[in-house]
């Protein structure tokens, strides 16, 4: 059995990753709930696959037993979180997954302590948006004497993917959060917030939306005041029927779409220091980021717990993406 199992290797990110994982020569396993999806990949990447659904417990342990890391891909991440932390715990695999909805992140801060116990880590978020905004927040947080409250917004460019979409229509029904003191609460979705992300268009108007960085900025950058915003140009965010969508941006409308990141971080005494993030296309680098927070937590660098990728590996993890600046503003 190989150290590391891709679980929702067949969607649109799993894919990618997988066949990121293959070009790394990394020894692993692809997995997910068809059959018939799978084969096909696995043949396609010469590796070895497992069916199982989440829940099936005993299938999923008798795979488990001899692996890892398990980095899961498999979105809405509410439906398979849970399962997975549950069965990592179980089977002392680290758990990884690339999900950019609070719920699996509350699920890590929940069995923290139980995973702690097993000296498993639960690293949800481990490539993606989280990394991307975790280590700008972390790179400004360093430059200001007493941080006390980051605005932190996400520009998203080009076609999200279908399950993205599905994924972030389900978490818009719930309540708009922001953080207070360490508290999550409500925030009034009529809250816009202007930001420059240095790439011309001077300031943007960016809607409140509940990220997971409310809990993982707060974590990794050690500030309570958090509130989190997106910026969808052009038809990145789609509506109607999801199921008429392509699974997701082909590679020209990736590369014709690279994201930006903005932050403010204000002290105790007001003053407010700003930077932009510039990286590649938010697929393209989940895919790349996640395989290569797989990789070096195979490599041993795991802390048990819930993790966040920019506390684990630090604020320079997001240069190890390829294209990828910082600018002060
Ligand atoms: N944080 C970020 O920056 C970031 C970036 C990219 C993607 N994502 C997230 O990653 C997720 C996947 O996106 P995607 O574009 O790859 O979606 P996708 O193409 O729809 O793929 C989803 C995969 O998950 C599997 N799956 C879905 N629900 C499942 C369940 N209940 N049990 C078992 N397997 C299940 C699907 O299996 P079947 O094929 O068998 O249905 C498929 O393999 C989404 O939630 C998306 O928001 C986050």
């Amino acid at each position: 059995m190989a150290p590391l199992i891709i679980y929702g290797a067949t969607g649109y990110t799993g894919k990618m990753a997988s066949e990121h994982a293959k070009s790394l020569g990394l020894d692993f396993i692809i997995a997910g709930r068809t059959e018939q999806k799978l084969k096909s990949l696995a043949s396609l990447l010469d590796v070895g696959y497992s069916v199982f659904d989440v829940d099936q417990g005993g299938l999923i342990d008798s795979v488990l037993k001899d692996a890892s890391v398990l980095l899961n891909c498999a979105g809405p991440f509410m439906r398979t979180t849970r399962a997975f932390i549950d069965a990592c715990i179980r089977n002392k695999v680290h758990y990884l997954d690339i999900a950019a909805e609070i719920q699996s992140y509350q699920q890590a801060q929940k069995f923290e302590e139980h995973a702690k116990n097993a000296n498993v880590m639960l690293l949800p978020g481990c490539g993606g948006s989280v990394a991307m905004l975790g280590c700008l927040a972390s790179h400004v947080v360093e430059q200001v004497k007493n941080p006390l409250e980051i605005d932190i917004a996400l520009h998203v460019a080009g076609p999200m993917s279908r399950g993205s979409a599905i994924s972030a229509a389900e978490n818009m029904t719930s309540e708009c959060l922001q953080l207070v003191n360490g508290t999550l609460v409500a925030q009034d979705a009529s809250n816009t917030a202007e930001f420059d992300f240095d790439d011309g268009r001077g300031h943007v108007t960016c809607f409140p939306i509940t990220l997971p960085d409310l809990l993982t900025i707060q974590r990794s950058a050690n500030v309570s005041n958090i509130r989190t915003y997106i910026h969808a140009s052009g038809d990145s965010f789609p509506t109607g029927n999801f199921d008429s969508l392509p699974e997701g941006p082909t590679v020209a409308q990736r590369e014709a779409a690279p994201y930006h990141a903005a932050v403010t971080v204000i002290s105790e005494d007001g003053v407010a220091r700003r930077a932009a993030l510039h990286t590649i296309n938010g697929y393209t680098f989940t895919s790349v980021a996640s395989v290569h927070a797989a990789k070096r937590v195979l490599d041993d660098e795991a802390k048990p717990g819930f993790q966040t990728p920019a506390g684990l590996f630090g604020k320079d993890f997001i240069h190890t993406i390829s294209e990828t600046e910082i600018k002060g503003l």
